[in-house]
């Protein structure tokens, strides 16, 4: 009997699973801030996902002996001191004290910072309050732990609150990537319109916007739902990256507190954020490019 050898999925690999590309290459520093342009569109989700995504890969260019010594390379800063998740997405304790969020400026610097993020999954150590003590903060004492955490860490995701505090320009004008979070809802771009125009007198004159990305998109979106071209027509501009309605898998990551990239490293939001990920590494690469990438860096050293 002829057998026939069975055909090989080139998407595939040897175990079936999905093949991946090879992510793109990892700056040494990035400071990636998002906002939510509506409230429940996906932006802490996405912002864990994205900082655990950055682990991975920064992860990958150290030896086993630098990731045990280093400690963490990525931080998360839950900005969001009234109502932020960041906290229970990733099932860690918040690391910061209203007392550490009333500190003087002056106080803060890497080596205090590091204390404070002390809790750590992944590869990613978080930095966050307790809920409901946004009374306690005082503006520059953010913009202090920010910069503290640039110094500390290699890679650094804010997750800013969806209404504009007193440091949220700062924060986007200091960030390589500023990232508005929008459903594809008339009400969503709106928000993102306005939060485009409200940061254009900040950002244009450094030559950057806020990038919009795309949360919660179905391809088939059903009648009267919109589509990723509305978006060039909304806001000028089209999505800088968008992210797939995967409601069972974030709902299952989000009530166990495990990463979604372990628990369902093949589901299409964990594929969306890498690409994300690729797209965010390239744009950063592209505007330094004289900066080393983090594999060329350390083959040099
Ligand atoms: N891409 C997605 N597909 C389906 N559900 C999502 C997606 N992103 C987030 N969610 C769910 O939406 C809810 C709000 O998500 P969250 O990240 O907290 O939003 P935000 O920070 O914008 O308020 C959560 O229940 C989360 O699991
Ligand atoms: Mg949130």
């Amino acid at each position: 009997m002829v057998k026939f050898k069975r055909k090989t999925d080139p998407r595939k690999d040897g175990m079936g699973r999905k093949a991946r590309r090879e992510p793109a290459p990892l700056p040494a520093s990035t400071v990636t801030a998002l906002v939510g342009a509506t409230g429940g569109v996906g932006t802490t989700s996405a912002a864990c996902a994205l900082a655990l995504s950055l682990a991975v890969r920064s992860g990958r260019s150290r030896t086993q002996l630098q990731r045990m010594t280093d400690g963490p390379r990525v931080a998360l800063i839950d900005m969001d001191f009234q109502t932020g998740a960041c906290a229970h997405h990733l099932d860690l304790l918040p690391t910061l004290s209203p007392d550490d969020l009333a500190r003087p400026a002056s106080q803060i610097d890497a080596s205090v910072l590091s204390v404070m993020a002390h809790q750590a999954i992944g590869g990613v150590a978080l930095l966050s309050a307790p809920n409901g003590t946004e009374s306690a903060v005082s503006p520059r004492t953010v913009l202090a732990l920010l910069d503290a955490a640039t110094q500390a860490f290699d890679h650094v995701v804010i997750d800013l609150p969806r209404r504009f505090e007193p440091w949220t320009p700062a924060v986007l004008a200091g960030a390589d990537a500023s990232l508005v979070m929008a459903e594809l809802t008339v009400p969503s771009l709106h928000m993102a319109r306005l939060r485009r125009a409200q940061l254009a007198p900040v950002l244009g004159p450094m030559g950057r916007a806020l990038d919009t990305v795309i949360t919660k998109h179905e391809r088939r979106g059903g009648r009267g739902s919109l589509d990723l071209k509305d978006v060039q027509t909304a806001l000028g501009e089209p999505a800088f990256a968008s992210l797939p309605m995967d409601p069972d898998p974030l709902r299952e990551s989000v009530n166990s507190g495990e990463p979604l990239l372990s628990l369902r490293p093949d589901c299409r939001y964990v594929s969306a954020i890498e690409q994300l990920a690729d797209t965010l590494c390239l744009a950063v690469a592209e505007a330094r490019p004289d900066e080393a990438t983090e594999p060329e860096q350390r083959s040099a050293a």
